[in-house]
């Protein structure tokens, strides 16, 4: 089995959020159990950096507007994965992030940026291809930024491998003008309802959901929500069309990366066992955070980009309610201006006992995981969430709105969940302020008042095995099926 899984972020060489984390670590699960698996990415400044070992395997040829790219290879030392990186000054070499410029606005030329990605990895799976020793039987692509693979694939190289699309977030679907299809060589033929039109634009997620061999999402819950207007964004139509072809596989989390018991950013380390380094971590991060150093006083911890989906506008009216009964806050996160400025005006209200640190912090964001007493992620939708899973990891109980892969994962605590020792977290009834705070303090209620309680929720947590053994064998199972099917 030969898998060329196309990403345009793959942790650790570049991040922006849960993407970054699957495409470092799922292709490190399919390597263990027998898969011959490489990945393409975008040769950013910061991936040509940190692959020490990059050497050239390929001139790239026939890409829309590009007359001179280069495809190299190098290995992720840690997990011996092999990377392969399209080098193209004019459309990867730049400051900024990978989609959009240091000030926020995207890249005028994403289309091309994301075209170019998707054209490489269908020419790497063709007749065509510049490599002759190694031909992929699938083609596993992640979002939109890949959406025109499938396409490419079928409509101009006519490769004979198999393509899969894993949606993780329905909300970008990468549509821009149809001036784009000549820039990008695709068949004008297609620009259609059964083809990549969507209400007048080349839609790149579209392209893939029209056109790959099968598609996955990364939880089952997801899987059914995104065939309903609501979480469909448009496309619900065509996804309840591939109803029976739309497999929902939970993600799993990177255990070397996020686990308590090895995580070099924690002052100590601790497990369900031993939780007692915890309590150190807590009061080392309020003292970092400048927060009161209270063992007693919960501590409620966010790490989120700061937009709608995440729900956390939610938080903003009830936060000072929660502070003024002895609660603490830890923010990190970015985003909408009007929601960094409603936490930043409470950590000003506040000083001693809410935090906000706008920005991206990866240190951070494991000291906040760890050192918090519950973990607040109200989101509206959420394909998978890995947030969540991180919290239950550490021991910090998720309170979670009841979607996506947060339904998923986090199992209310109720008499007969915490019975029967799968109570680990809490779930709001709705996506509402009301529900998010009646919900927090439910779990108040348990912190405050029962120690015992609390610790076995928190140890029904990170009992759990959220390692990606169980899910890897599940997408190998879909790139069977996908190899036998003609
Ligand atoms: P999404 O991908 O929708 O943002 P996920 O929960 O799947 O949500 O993944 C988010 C990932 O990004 C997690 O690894 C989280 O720790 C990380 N992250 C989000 N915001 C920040 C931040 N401000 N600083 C550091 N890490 C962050
Ligand atoms: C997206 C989703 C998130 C998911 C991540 C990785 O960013 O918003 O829910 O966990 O992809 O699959």
């Amino acid at each position: 089995m030969r898998v060329l899984f196309v990403s345009s972020e793959v942790f650790p060489l570049i991040k922006t959020g849960g993407l970054a984390d699957v495409s470092g670590s799922l292709p490190s699960a399919l390597q263990h159990i027998g898969v011959d698996i490489r990945v393409l990415v975008p040769g950013y400044p910061a991936v040509l950096d940190k692959l020490s070992n990059l050497q050239m395997i390929a001139q790239l040829e026939n890409l829309p507007v590009i007359n001179n790219a280069s495809l190299l290879m190098g290995t992720i030392e840690d997990s011996q994965i092999k990377v392969m990186v399209i080098k193209a000054a004019g459309l990867y070499e730049r400051e900024g992030g990978p989609y959009a410029d240091a000030n926020g606005l995207e890249w005028l030329d994403n289309p091309l940026r994301f075209g170019v990605l998707s054209k490489v990895a269908a020419i790497l799976s063709g007749p065509h291809s510049p490599i002759t020793d190694w031909q992929p039987n699938i083609v596993h692509c992640n979002d939109w930024q890949t959406g025109l693979t499938p396409a490419y694939m079928k409509l101009v190289e006519h490769s004979t491998a198999k393509s899969m699309i894993s949606l993780h977030n329905m909300a970008f679907q990468g549509c821009y003008a149809p001036g784009w299809l000549s820039t990008l060589e695709l068949p004008h033929s297609s620009f259609e309802i059964e083809g990549f039109e969507y209400h007048g634009q080349l839609s790149f997620l579209k392209a893939a959901i029209f056109y790959a061999d099968t598609i996955t999402t990364v939880s089952p819950s997801y899987a059914k929500e995104i065939q309903s207007a609501e979480f469909g964004f448009g496309l619900e139509g065509l996804l309840s069309k591939r109803s029976n072809e739309i497999k929902g596989i939970l993600n799993g989390i990177e255990t070397d990366e996020w686990n308590p018991e090895f995580d070099p950013h924690l002052i100590k380390t601790y497990s369900a066992t031993k939780l007692a380094g915890k309590k150190l971590v807590k009061s080392t991060l309020q003292e970092r955070l400048g927060l009161h150093i209270d063992a007693s006083a919960p501590l409620l911890g966010v790490v989120s980009r700061l937009t709608h989906q995440k729900g956390l506008d939610m938080l903003v009216p009830i936060m000072q309610d929660l502070i003024d009964s002895g609660c603490q806050l830890a923010l990190l996160g970015s985003g909408e201006t009007e929601l960094e400025n409603a936490f930043k005006l409470l950590a000003t209200k506040n000083p001693g006992s809410a935090s906000v640190n706008i920005g991206y912090n990866e240190p951070l964001s494991h000291q906040i995981m760890a050192g918090c007493d519950m973990f607040i992620m109200p989101s509206r939708f959420e394909p998978c969430g890995l947030n969540q899973l991180y919290g239950l990891a550490y021991g910090t109980p998720p309170i979670v709105n009841a979607t996506g892969g947060l339904a998923d994962s986090v199992v209310d605590t109720n008499i007969v969940s915490f019975k029967n020792k799968t109570a680990n977290g809490f779930v709001m009834s709705e996506a509402s302020s009301a529900s998010l705070h009646s919900c927090i303090k439910q779990a108040l209620n348990v912190f405050n008042n029962d120690a015992g309680a609390w610790r076995q929720i928190q140890k029904n947590g990170m009992s759990l095995n959220l390692s990606w053994d169980k899910s890897a064998l599940e997408y190998l199972a879909v790139y069977r099926m996908l190899s036998k099917a003609s």
